[in-house]
């Protein structure tokens, strides 16, 4: 960069097509466009977009670069446009080919997870600057920059009486099949956030099940809703015994997408929490941060976008989704700590603490989940504090008794960037919510709070007859401060795109699960 007397030269800069600093010409303009440049040893290496801007600029896009410091991975700079040209956001996408030990070590693509990165900085930091219409580079991955784009563009602002605008997104040239791929399992994810971030108030079991039916029967998904008499007639006490608390009547949702001319007669089963509001029950919670607690349905949430997801990409796999709603409160009917019911496979549990409902509700729907010989079962549960202590925001805790079904997760997490992390599910857990008390499972560990993640799945284990079941515990991932940088700040929605992904994964493998 030229410097003189410690002021730097932009007078030819000013002049170009593409400036810094010229914000009114630029707003006129609402247009913009984000493009990617690698930076490999201190040298810029433009993407295919990013150099056909700058050849049709004659060379400026390069020479406004060399002005200030280099621009980072995951760092956008805008470059003002004159005379009708677009705001070029400049994105960095690092270095081409991530190293080999670095990839492995991450157990995630760290290429798309650039892109990702990147392209969310970029649509955040155009959209800030009031432009309307962006078209974003591929930047060698449609898919991941798709994905990075509508997640950073997405806003929850539905109870604002003044919404901010959102920008219209598209790919720069032409859609292609792998930017619909990332659009669709963006928006999956963003309908989980959406769905997450309701109040609890306005987002009752009554209306989740209708926010069901609104999402993904226009796509061909069928979605039947039970109420108490069906789960009654069904034994599913251990589901009835956390809605007793509660002024609200429980849901049971049962979803059903069969990918078109897909004759397979096994599903692969989705069972997703769907506490609307946890507030302990009896045993309260306390007050500070239980507003978070209307997250507490993110297992089903996950259910919902990723089935939509899949619907939407046409997946031909068949896919049922089975979620128990309810509100966990504490009235005057709301089941005491000791309290002992008979769950729908016969099972006897003890309550000793009437926040660890999740698997009480799970506890039922696996059950009946398994009655419909699934392929494969996943339950997806804001379950344990505890698997927060234990993996913080980094990854889903995953148990499972399958080894195939827990390397395509996992493969699912490298490519989504959305990482799972296994957990141990051993009968040394088993035998702490088992050997002791009155009842044949007790809904807390022997030990207290200790390994409070491996207790509670063990407890889920005793509601699981398949071969292939997997357990994510999501409590962790609930929420998003600034961890993922294509994510803003609120209920995240993850892990809903590698849901999406691992679907996709069974229905392209010939595995027997
Ligand atoms: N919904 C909570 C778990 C949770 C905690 C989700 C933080 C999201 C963020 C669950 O129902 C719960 O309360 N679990 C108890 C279990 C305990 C009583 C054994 C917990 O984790 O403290
Ligand atoms: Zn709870
Ligand atoms: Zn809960």
């Amino acid at each position: 960069m030229a410097v003189l007397g410690g002021r730097r030269i932009i007078n030819r800069v000013m002049a170009s097509p593409l400036h810094r600093s010229c914000r009114s010409c630029a707003t006129q303009a609402k247009k913009g466009v984000v493009v990617g440049v690698y930076n490999e040893d201190g040298q810029y290496k433009l993407t295919e977009a990013a150099s056909a801007i700058n050849t049709r600029t004659s060379g400026y896009l390069l020479q406004c670069l060399q002005y200030g410091s280099p621009v980072k991975g995951g760092k956008c700079r805008v470059l003002f446009g004159g005379g009708g040209e677009p705001v070029v956001g400049v994105v960095g996408l690092g270095e081409q080919k991530p190293k080999q030990q670095q990839q492995e070590l991450e157990e995630r693509d760290l290429a798309r997870e650039a892109v990702r990165n990147a392209v969310a900085a970029g649509v955040q930091e155009l959209s800030k600057a009031g432009i309307e219409s962006i078209s974003v580079d591929g930047c060698g991955d449609e898919e991941a920059a798709a994905e990075g784009a509508h997640l950073a563009a997405f806003k929850y602002q539905d109870l604002k009486t003044k919404k901010k605008p959102i920008p219209a997104l598209s790919c720069y040239g032409a859609d292609s099949e792998r930017w619909q791929r990332g659009v669709a399992l963006a928006e999956g994810q963003n309908i989980a956030r959406k769905l997450m971030e309701t109040p609890s108030n306005m987002l009752t079991p009554t209306q989740f099940a209708q926010e069901a039916v609104n999402v993904l029967e226009k796509l061909g998904v069928e979605v039947l809703t039970r109420g108490y008499e069906w789960a009654a007639e069904r034994g599913m006490n251990a589901f009835l015994s956390v809605t007793r608390g509660s002024a609200e009547p429980p849901v049971f949702l049962e979803l059903t997408y069969r990918g078109n001319g897909y004759t397979q007669d096994k599903p692969v089963a989705l069972v997703g929490k769907g506490v609307t509001f946890d507030s302990g029950g009896i045993s309260l919670k306390p007050a500070s941060n239980m507003d978070k607690m209307r997250g507490d349905m993110g297992g089903a949430a996950c259910t919902v976008g990723a089935i939509y997801t899949a619907a939407r990409l046409k997946m031909p796999i068949y896919v049922k989704g089975f979620i128990p709603l309810c509100e966990n409160m504490p009235g005057s009917r709301a089941t005491r700590p000791g309290d002992v019911v008979k769950a729908s496979n016969g099972k006897t549990i003890q309550i000793d603490n009437t926040d660890a409902e999740g698997r009480l509700i799970l506890a039922d729907a696996l059950h009946y989940a398994s009655q419909h010989q699934p392929r494969a079962v996943v339950d997806i549960a804001t379950l344990t504090g505890a698997i927060a202590v234990a993996l913080g925001s980094g990854a889903a805790g995953v148990f499972s008794n399958s080894s195939a079904l827990w390397k395509a997760v996992h493969q699912a997490g490298a490519s989504t960037g959305d990482r799972v992390w296994r957990m141990p599910l051993w009968m040394h857990f088993s035998s702490q919510v088992t050997e002791f008390g009155l009842a044949d499972v007790h809904n807390i560990g022997k030990h207290s709070r200790d390994a409070g993640s491996c207790t509670a799945a063990a407890f889920l284990k005793e509601f699981v007859t398949c071969d292939h079941w997997l357990h994510v515990d999501i409590a962790g991932v609930m929420e998003n401060k600034d961890e993922v940088a294509y994510l803003g700040k609120g209920m995240s929605g993850r892990p809903t795109r590698t849901l999406a992904t691992l679907i996709d994964l069974l229905a392209c493998s010939d595995a027997p699960l």
